[in-house]
């Protein structure tokens, strides 16, 4: 294993920010939820407290014993972090006057001090805070203050023990990474190992290991983690990896046919399976959105499941569950909130009595993305835009049937083709059309039709829990509205949804 920093999360928004920095420096970070501190072994280099939306001052406030640590391991207190620290110290920790939010000045810096070396006076900070650390105990050092927090970092004298106000993960910490560099590589001695291609070397020999002479099944949707899970199983076992990439008829127009191909010039054991009538059999009729997704989600175990058992033997499930499904699965959302359980996790029907085994478990997405470029994965996959399971059934409102589908899938593929000509595909975040249950009116040559209306979509996003919608150019709106009403049997007119999200959402059902 690669040498790792352990960030103890007391359930802050900012932690998997934390994690991602740490991971930008190359170096292997887990998040571990502050009551369930995992097995301290010699690979942990040092350890990081994140912060907390609760204040150290609440009786029930997130505890944790730091004896575990202190003195034995690097620690590094961020905000609640810190504060926690202090206050076990002996410290005050008081309520702000107000409460702290924004950019700050980093003052006073102590010279020489091995965390804020290379950083300039007056470097700006990211403050989030309600509460301050009004008095630092005895053998605390002060190591910067800001013009209206007078501890805004402290060492505890002769120890590695330090905290730290402000947010260094947050990019408007203009030297924050600079800072976290410091920390993992001064103080901690991390070697930065952690890169794709470690990461691909590890897995592979680790895959072999586990796997053994074992066959494997794993569903590929087309997608960017289904294909780099591939192609990592693929170099550790070959064509014992069986690849089940299933038509559901909700595809994009000929993705089914291109991805295949796709994936076979790669040289994976893949099979497809035209599934289309099973799954409009069991649309038929249902026109509520969840309805719509449960139908599928269980044609889907159907026809996967007839699949799998006609593999021989076969003793493994592979998924692409990424590291966010797994820490949203344990993470603290405040001391006293339940876990919550994602899809991806343990949601295995109980008649695939199979081992799970994922590989991207640890990886954050853009790292999937480097391991899948490192691995030469095809760019057209790598750099394709998310797309929902459920595909064009929740972008068809209402019934779908084989008709509509057909019809949205041209629209689809004007609009797509265009923003990839035009160089937009790679500006937006996801781009899709959306087939409205309405009918209107228009005019051709002489000709009054009575005919289906498509929405455009378009949005930028970071991960999709928010978006905003593309500022699209009218020109190339114009051309693709007009290539759409010209060619599209079915569909006389096209219109641009400017909604953000929140309030509404990326998909319309
Ligand atoms: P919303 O519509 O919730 O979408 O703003 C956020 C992101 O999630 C995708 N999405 C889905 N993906 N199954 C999926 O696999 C679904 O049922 C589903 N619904 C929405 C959506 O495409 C967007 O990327």
């Amino acid at each position: 294993m690669p040498e790792k920093i352990i960030i103890l999360d007391f359930g802050s928004q900012y932690t998997q920010l934390i994690a991602r920095r740490v991971r930008e420096l190359d170096v292997y970070c887990e998040i571990h939820p502050y009551n369930q501190i995992p097995e301290l072994d010699e690979d942990v280099k040092g350890v990081i407290l994140s912060g907390s939306p609760c204040s150290v001052r609440e009786a029930d406030a997130p505890q944790v014993d730091l004896s575990i640590f202190h003195g034995k391991y690097p620690l590094l207190g961020v905000c609640y972090g810190a504060q926690y620290i202090a206050r076990e110290w002996g410290g005050d920790v008081l309520p702000s006057s107000t409460r702290e939010y924004g950019r700050a000045q980093l003052q006073r810096i102590r010279e020489g001090n091995p965390l804020f070396r290379g950083l300039t006076p007056g470097s700006q900070v990211w403050m989030s805070h309600g509460d301050t650390i009004s008095s630092v105990p005895k053998g605390f050092e002060l190591i910067a203050s800001t013009d209206t927090v007078n501890v805004a970092a402290f060492q505890i004298s002769g120890t590695n023990t330090y905290g730290i106000q402000f947010h260094p993960e947050v990019t408007h910490s203009l030297e924050g990474k600079k800072l976290l560099e410091n920390f993992l590589v001064d103080i901690c001695g991390c070697a930065r190992n952690w890169t794709p291609y470690a990461f691909i070397e590890s897995t592979i020999e680790e895959l072999k290991r586990e796997l053994g002479e074992d066959k494997v099944v794993l569903a590929i949707s087309g997608g960017v983690d289904s294909s780099v899970a591939a192609l990592l199983l693929h170099k550790a076992i070959g064509p014992r990896l069986h690849c089940i990439f299933v038509d559901n008829g909700l595809l994009r127009k000929n993705e089914f046919n291109d991805v295949l191909d796709s994936y076979q010039h790669m040289g994976l054991n893949i099979r497809g399976i035209d599934a289309k009538e099973r799954f409009y059999t069991a649309l038929a009729g249902i026109t509520d959105p969840e309805k719509k997704r449960k139908a599928i989600g269980r044609v889907f175990i159907e026809v996967f499941d007839d699949a799998a058992h006609e593999i021989q033997d076969v003793k493994w499930l592979a998924q692409g569950t990424i590291y966010p499904d797994v820490i949203e699965s344990v993470s603290v959302k405040g001391p006293s909130a339940t876990i919550k359980s994602h899809h991806n996790v343990g949601g295995l029907p109980d008649f695939m009595k199979l081992k799970v085994v994922e590989p991207l478990k640890s990886l954050f997405k853009d790292e999937v993305r480097e391991v899948g470029r490192s691995l030469g994965l095809d760019p057209a996959i790598l750099e394709r835009h998310p797309f929902p399971g459920p595909g064009l059934a929740i972008r068809i409102l209402g019934e779908v049937t084989p008709e509509k589908v057909a019809i949205l899938q041209e629209a689809d593929a004007i609009y797509l083709n265009t923003l990839k000509e035009t160089g937009w595909y790679h500006k937006v975040w996801q781009a899709g059309t959306v087939f409205l249950p309405v009918q209107a009116v228009g005019v051709m040559g002489d000709e009054r039709t009575y005919e289906n209306v498509v929405a455009l979509r378009a949005v930028e996003s970071l991960d999709g829990m928010t978006a905003d919608w593309s500022h699209l150019p009218y020109e190339l709106l114009a051309r693709v509205s007009n290539e759409i009403i010209n060619n599209v049997k079915g569909i006389n007119r096209v219109v641009y949804d400017i909604s953000s999200k929140p309030p509404a959402t990326i998909e319309w059902e």
